[in-house]
């Protein structure tokens, strides 16, 4: 099942959006590839470029909840830092597999599902906390 970012997900900050959609893209490109049995240095490399936008994506997500004082932020980081961990699990357990791609194929439910949760439970408050501010 390919990881679409849809509407629903919309956290009503822009530039959260538009990372969200290119994490979904970058997800979906590493499992499809994956699933099609691309040659391995290819998806060495998408899980890189994954595992690289996560930590950006993060970065940048917990820089703007600083900026705004989003009172949640410890909650929010706590959860980030568990997903870099598990990705980190399963770039570990993809090399020490010697590039099976089958452990990438049996991690596509989970990071959908954390993706996915993650969105619609925390990171949509965000975007409720952005609106009780004004301008
Ligand atoms: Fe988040």
């Amino acid at each position: 099942m390919p990881i679409v970012w849809t509407p629903d997900l919309s956290v009503g900050v822009d530039h959260i959006d538009e990372q969200h959609k290119i994490w979904f893209e970058m997800a979906n490109e590493l499992f499809e590839a994956g699933k099609e049995r691309r040659a391995r240095d290819y998806i060495d490399k998408m899980l890189g470029f994954l595992d690289e936008y996560t930590k950006q994506h993060f970065r940048d997500e917990e820089a703007y909840m600083e900026e705004i004082r989003y009172p949640e932020i410890e909650a929010q980081k706590k959860a980030h830092a568990n997903f870099v961990n598990e990705l980190a699990r399963l770039k570990s357990e993809y090399e020490s597999s010697g590039g099976n791609i089958l452990v990438i194929i049996n991690a596509n439910k989970m990071v959908i599902n954390w993706l996915t949760n993650h969105i619609k439970n925390m990171d949509k408050k965000i975007g409720d906390y952005v609106k009780t501010l004004g301008s």
